[in-house]
């Protein structure tokens, strides 16, 4: 088994979790709520009748999210299930979305349509081995003067918790339970790798596009680690020895 068939068995798992839990609320998102935070709202800024990607989109909730602000969004994951669920929102909700079943690299590869926004956020960059070649995917997917946006929480904290910060050659191979609070302890395997923030940088950089933002948060919109501390609606923050750890960055980038 390779690491996309073992990395997408757990993803099928967890969603089947994801769309029952308090924290992705599914209820309330039908109900009209948005499952997007602010960082990523202020970056994107006006979505209205663009083409947008959204890479790793998981369940869909933020990619109909921005459909709901007349983005016309194509999301891509590589869980069958996260597909299927996000695909049966859509039509519940009346929205146009398309959502795609592949791995990003593989998307990257294949896909001819250019897109005025390209999207990935939470929890994305841990599962692909090769930074490059998702890269330039990116760009190919992207129309001359589109935009990228990554919002990824911040590796500092993975480096706290006891992996590496720099790149390796192997993965980590680990048995994990979600972040989600109806976990009930099941645990699946998971096959990630570290990626520094310069080997972000560096990849996107390689790639062709031109960096315009890059940002750090001491807070997250998510309370999905150990140790972190509620301090106001939607803003979770962790210390060290003291000090705020940072546990979100952000980049735009542009496709000249
Ligand atoms: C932590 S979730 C992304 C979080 C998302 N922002 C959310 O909460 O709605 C990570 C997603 O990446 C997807 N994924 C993992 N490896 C992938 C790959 N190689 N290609 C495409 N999607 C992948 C998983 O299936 C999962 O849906």
């Amino acid at each position: 088994m390779n690491y996309l068939d073992i990395n997408k068995a757990t993803w099928d798992k967890r969603t089947l979790l994801h769309v029952k839990s308090q924290f992705y609320d599914v209820d309330s998102f039908i109900h009209g709520q948005s499952s997007l935070n602010d960082i990523e709202i202020n970056q994107l800024g006006d979505v209205e009748g663009k083409d947008l990607l959204h890479l790793q989109c998981h369940f869909g909730l933020d990619s109909l999210s921005l459909a709901r602000l007349g983005a016309n969004v194509t999301g891509v994951d590589l869980s069958s299930t996260a597909i299927h669920e996000a695909t049966t929102l859509n039509g519940q909700l009346g929205l146009n979305a398309t959502f795609v079943c592949d791995d990003v690299c593989h998307f990257g590869d294949t896909n001819t349509q250019q897109f005025d926004v390209v999207y990935t956020s939470y929890g994305v960059l841990c599962w692909l081995p090769d930074l490059t070649h998702w890269a330039r995917g990116i760009v190919n997917a992207l129309k001359c003067g589109g935009e990228f946006h990554l919002v990824e929480f911040h590796t500092f904290n993975d480096l706290l918790s006891g992996y590496s910060y720099f790149p390796k050659s192997e993965p980590d191979i680990e048995e994990e339970t979600t972040y989600t609070e109806n976990c009930d302890g099941q645990v699946s395997k998971v096959i990630t790798w570290p990626h520094s923030l310069s080997s972000v940088i560096s990849a996107l950089i390689n790639s062709g596009l031109i960096i315009e933002l890059f940002e750090e948060h001491a807070y997250s919109p998510y309370d999905c680690f150990d140790g972190l501390k509620l301090v106001a609606e939607k803003r979770y923050q962790m210390q060290h020895k003291g000090q705020q750890v940072p546990l979100i960055y952000a980049i735009k980038a542009r496709k000249p």
